[in-house]
């Protein structure tokens, strides 16, 4: 039998090249006027981790990677802490392109990504989403319908909860976004703390 169903890795490309061309996106002409590129996501298609963050910021539309600026340099050590090579996870964004001057994402912009993002973790199937911010967060909470909606971030990070999917129960660990941890210990303290709870699934 000659098999079909393209590996994990090309079926993501396929999804990205799709996402690349969307010049319907709000955000797509701001990105050729600045020369920047679509943020997909990058890691390992078969990881029990998913990371999912809120939008690219400048390095990343630069480089075309997720997480690459300073709040990559903290989640890179965030990882470091709980033993775990950024290679091993994967790592995306809500949003792929970046919003202009680091604003918040609007609605229409989460909508239109939004096919996108769903196809990726149905590709990845990971045991664990772990989400960095409270985009994420009400994201998955919302897609997955998840009794937790509407609570506040503040209540609930680096608790481990769970979602029915449609491959079947995971865990979901919300995590505040890497940026708060910059320029407050205490918060990059809470942070190490929470990334204890992904420990388990590494
Ligand atoms: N912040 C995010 O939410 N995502 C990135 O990729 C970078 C910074």
């Amino acid at each position: 039998m000659v098999d079909l169903i393209p590996d994990k890795k090309t079926q993501l490309e396929q999804i990205a090249e799709e996402a690349r061309a969307l010049t319907a996106s709000p955000l797509y002409e701001y990105r050729i006027q600045n020369n920047y590129h679509m943020v997909f996501g990058e890691g390992d298609p078969d990881a029990a981790i998913l990371l999912i963050g809120e939008a690219p910021g400048e390095w990343e539309a630069k480089k075309g990677q997720p997480f690459v600026g300073a709040s990559g340099r903290m989640l890179n050590e965030l990882l470091a802490g709980i033993g775990l090579a950024r290679d091993k996870v994967y790592i995306t964004n809500v949003v792929k392109d970046r919003p202009p001057a680091n604003r918040d994402p609007n609605k229409a912009e989460i909508e239109l990504y939004t096919p996108f993002l769903l196809r990726q973790i149905e590709v990845i199937q990971p045991q664990v989403i772990a989400t960095l911010g409270r985009f994420a967060m009400d994201f998955i909470f919302a897609t997955f319908d998840m009794p937790q909606q509407g609570e506040k971030i503040s209540a609930l990070h680096g608790k481990v909860l769970t979602a029915q999917t449609p491959y079947g129960e995971i865990a979901v660990v919300p995590l505040f976004h890497p940026a708060v941890a910059l320029y407050n210990q205490s918060q990059k303290q809470t942070l190490v703390e929470d990334f204890q709870a992904l420990k388990r699934f590494v």
